[in-house]
């Protein structure tokens, strides 16, 4: 297993937006993982069906298992040294790209989605439970593409949303990074990504961990559906995150 990163990984994600960390998990621990995730998806849930993916949140809180890959001090300690300030939990979700889904996840930046005033950095780690090759729902990053500040949050539906409000993204290279199971990427919350369909017969089964900058205040003006709320007190300045539902890591 991967402990540390190295100073060529931190300087490569800096420089693109992103970097891929082979083996950061076990293998048994990916499998003893995907089992709990296949688990968690086929519990009674109230939301709707989605050929993109199965989507299910804030694991963290509901099941043992899972818990303990969002709050992995090794995951943390890794997206800390990338991002090179102190983090904080911001949410957990599990992605699940059904066999055969026939849906991609569309060109997008992540930090539009998100209330979060004065945020200096956030990031994600995405972590392949199984094998993810190229025809499974892997993900595409567009180096450089983090220089991107202050676009509307786009539509993971529409291919050409993120095009048409950043037309020059369209002529960028795009880096496909297919991971093993137990291997992540790491991305910067602005940095343009897709994920393909899933093209074979079994699931596409990635845990994301999304970590924020943990002086971040949360910004009441532009909700965020599906973490938890925090209580707005009706001023312009935000309000803290609590830790107790967005832990400090590692
Ligand atoms: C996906 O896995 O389909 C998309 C992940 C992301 O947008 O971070
Ligand atoms: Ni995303």
């Amino acid at each position: 297993m991967n402990t540390s990163v190295t100073e060529e990984q931190v300087a490569a994600y800096r420089r693109d937006g992103f970097v891929r960390i082979p083996n950061i998990i076990d293998k048994a621990d990916a499998a003893r993982y995907a089992k709990a995730a296949l688990a968690a998806r086929d519990r009674p849930r109230a939301a709707p069906a989605d050929p993109t993916f199965t989507h299910v949140m804030q694991l963290w809180q509901q099941d043992e298992t899972l818990r303990e890959l969002t709050l992995s001090p090794v995951l943390a300690a890794a997206a800390t040294a990338l991002a090179g300030i102190p983090l904080r939990l911001y949410h957990d979700h599990l992605l699940i790209k059904e066999p055969h889904n026939g849906a991609a996840t569309e060109f997008h930046q992540d930090q539009p989605y998100w209330p979060h005033l004065g945020s200096r950095h956030s990031l994600s780690a995405w972590v392949a439970l199984v094998d993810v090759p190229a025809t499974r729902g892997c993900m595409s990053f567009i180096p450089g593409s983090h220089r991107y500040q202050g676009l509307h949050s786009q539509d993971l539906r529409d291919a050409d949303n993120l095009m048409k409000a950043a037309p020059e993204l369209l002529w960028e290279p795009r880096v496909t990074v297919p991971l093993r199971a137990g291997d992540c990427t790491f991305h910067h919350s602005l940095t343009a990504h897709t994920a393909s369909p899933n093209l074979t017969d079994d699931p596409r089964i990635a845990h994301v961990v999304v970590y924020m900058d943990a002086e971040t205040r949360f910004d009441p003006r532009q909700r965020d559906t599906g973490v938890p709320l925090v209580e707005d007190d009706g001023t312009t300045e935000g309000v803290a995150f609590p830790d107790a539902d967005f832990p400090r890591l590692p």
